[in-house]
């Protein structure tokens, strides 16, 4: 089947099989490993995508919001999404928000943290407009 769609600003379009998953489109066909390919049923969380807007990095710098790093970029695009329709969430409302995603690292305090701090600093933050 044809698709459709904008990937970071750039227009796409290319033929796929009908069961691709859209973490192997974005890393095998447009080569996009940012995205990171977890367990195939999106259990884990890890292979979060987030379209129109910026993921919140540098609350997860300050807070040392990880280790190994596998969780890390669909942390950040929940986190994003998050403080976009919840700008100052508490712990409990960051908590249930990651709730879908596993890491196996930090015992999730410090991407709590690292959310809060995004939060706290959201103004002096440049994340770029929303639509
Ligand atoms: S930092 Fe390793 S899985 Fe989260």
């Amino acid at each position: 089947m044809q698709v459709s769609l904008t990937v970071n600003g750039e227009e796409v379009s290319e033929e796929i099989e009908g069961r691709l998953l859209l973490v192997h489109f974005l890393r095998d066909q447009l080569g996009l490993t940012g995205t990171h390919w977890g367990c195939d049923t999106s259990n884990c969380g890890a292979c979060v995508v987030w379209m129109d807007g910026e993921p919140v990095q540098q609350g997860f710098m300050e807070c040392h919001g990880l280790q190994c790093g596998f969780c890390t970029p669909g942390m950040m695009m929940t986190a994003r999404a998050l403080l976009d329709r919840n700008p100052d969430p508490t712990e409990q409302e960051i908590r249930e928000a990651i709730s879908g995603q596993i890491c196996r690292c930090t015992g999730y305090a410090t991407i709590v943290r690292s959310i809060r701090w995004a939060a706290t600093h959201e103004s002096a933050v440049s994340i770029g407009s929303r639509p």
